[in-house]
């Protein structure tokens, strides 16, 4: 799984990855804000859609943003929204157990949900911070809680962030659904990464737990100076570069 905000990154990836994350860290990494809290169902919407537009064969999730599913009919009709006006295949929530009832709603209701669990960018300023999740006991049974309880709500697929690999291989051992982690080590079902991330456009600071495949920040950087070199000293444009 990787993460695709827009139809010209769909496009690359489509077909290539299994499934595309219209992630609400678009807020961050595309929008510049801060966190994901900001974002909202008008802003979640149009990405989903200019993502549908580029991708014909990945599976599709939009991700709820702050806000949209605070009780179970808010959570429909934002639902909803994304299956009438976008081409989403699936929605992602974040939240364990006190979330299930609203998502038991959700599934009942005929839509895909997949969960999200460990840390939770929209529980940051509640949370006092990111950081890694299942460092103690109580953490680690919480975590196995809910894994178990989302499955039982009809969750198709939990997104397990921030939590150390051996507990990770506890909480996907202990569902019979897949769990795709980030930051959580190997033992689990799938991976996924933000694409400016694993594709080095995001040069604010780069997690930990991120490999990067390719330096895109420095490439593009390299590329407009150049550019900008050509035009100044007259080497750009070339007969090569006129209507003739
Ligand atoms: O918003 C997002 O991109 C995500 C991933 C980090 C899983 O939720």
């Amino acid at each position: 799984m990787i993460t695709a905000y827009d139809s010209l990154f769909a496009k690359l990836f489509d077909g290539e990855i299994d499934i595309i994350l219209v992630g609400d860290s678009l807020n961050m990494s595309f929008r510049g804000e801060q966190d994901t809290l900001s974002a909202n169902m008008e802003i979640m919407l149009y990405h989903t859609k200019a993502v549908c537009n580029g991708s014909k064969n990945s599976f599709i999730i939009a991700d709820m943003p702050f806000g949209s599913t605070v009780n179970k009919e808010i959570a429909l009709q934002n639902s909803i929204r994304f299956y009438n006006e976008t081409c989403a295949d699936a929605i992602k929530i974040e939240g364990g157990i006190e979330r299930t009832d609203i998502i038991k709603y959700l599934t009942d209701n005929g839509i895909a949900v997949c969960g999200h669990i460990g840390l939770m960018p929209q529980n940051v300023r509640g949370d006092g911070g990111y950081f890694v999740r299942g460092r103690d006991e109580i953490s680690q049974e919480k975590l196995i809680r809910d894994a178990k309880a989302l499955e039982n709500a009809g969750v198709f697929l939990i997104v397990l962030e921030g939590v150390l690999e051996n507990v990770a291989k506890q909480i996907t051992e202990s569902v019979s659904i897949p769990v795709i982690g980030i930051g959580a080590g190997k033992y689990v079902d799938g991976q996924v990464l933000v694409w400016s991330d694993m594709l080095g456009f995001f040069i604010d600071f780069k997690p930990k737990f991120v490999k990067q495949y390719l330096n895109g920040g420095e490439l593009v950087k390299k590329a407009v100076k150049n550019y900008s070199d050509e035009v100044k000293n007259g080497d750009f444009p070339t007969r090569e570069n006129i209507y003739k």
